[in-house]
């Protein structure tokens, strides 16, 4: 079983001064639990300075975005060689937001994902359906394909280093999170549809809910044992809520 992992997405929050303090204040109060990872995705001009400050802590440095070359005449993007030489472990890749404001497709996506794998830097791979889709029934198809094209032409051998975020779009930033019932529902379709095409035992393979996860409601998920960590957008940006929700037992 891989440790459970918490995840802070940033998002486009905070500048260097603000990252360096709220990384000040969230180590005096964050007590690491055996069994549980915690990892925090600051926008691409702090990961330098937090890098730096969480150096001598078992936090790890994701990044929420990268470009799926290694180099090139790509303006304004970022490539997988310089987050890896920046120290990031984890990238955050097809997130929602990106797929709906940045239109990424799932080949796209497939293309991040490789660059990831190919510089050892661990991808969080987020899938999650739309509310109409899960209105018309279409969950376990969405969810399905963004899976299947996504990660195309990943090895048996690198799926094992990727984490997977289920991510219903209409619980991200809504304050309407799902119900344990129904993320744990999602959770074990991405399981058999990830064992049956690469037969990865379900026990070894992570994944996070996301979407409206407070310090108040993450306990009832990591009741679940088909939930192995949450992906937190909102509650990542107070240390104390981060932190309640990072040391919670496993
Ligand atoms: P939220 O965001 O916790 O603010 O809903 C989650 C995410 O987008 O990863």
């Amino acid at each position: 079983m891989r440790p459970r992992l918490i995840a802070g997405n940033w998002k486009m929050h905070k500048t260097i001064s603000e990252a360096k303090s709220f990384v000040r204040d969230f180590l005096t109060i964050f007590q690491p639990q055996q069994g549980i990872e915690v990892v925090m995705a600051p926008p691409f001009i702090a990961l330098p300075a937090v890098h730096h400050a969480l150096q001598s802590t078992p936090i790890q440095l994701a990044a929420q975005n990268l470009f799926g070359k290694d180099e090139g005449a790509f303006t304004g993007e970022i490539s997988a060689p310089m987050l890896q030489d920046l120290g990031c472990t984890y990238v955050i890749i097809g997130h929602s937001e990106r797929r709906q404001h940045f239109k990424e497709t799932n080949e796209l996506i497939n293309q991040k994902i490789q660059a990831a794998l190919g510089h050892g830097l661990q991808p969080i791979f987020c899938v999650g359906e739309r509310l109409e889709e899960r209105e018309a029934g279409r969950t376990e198809s969405v969810i399905s394909n963004q899976i299947i094209e996504g990660l195309r032409e990943v090895s048996s051998e690198q799926m094992k280093t990727i984490t997977i975020a289920y991510e219903p779009v209409w619980a991200i930033g809504t304050g309407r999170a799902a119900t344990p019932d129904q993320a744990a529902e999602v959770h074990t379709h991405i399981r058999s549809t990830i064992a049956g095409k690469w037969g990865i035992a379900q026990d070894g393979l992570r994944i996070l809910y996301g979407g409206s996860v407070t310090a108040e409601n993450a306990g009832e998920f990591f009741q679940s044992s088909q939930i192995n960590g949450a992906l937190v957008g909102k509650a990542c940006l107070n240390p104390e809520s981060f932190a309640r929700i990072a040391s919670l037992a496993p």
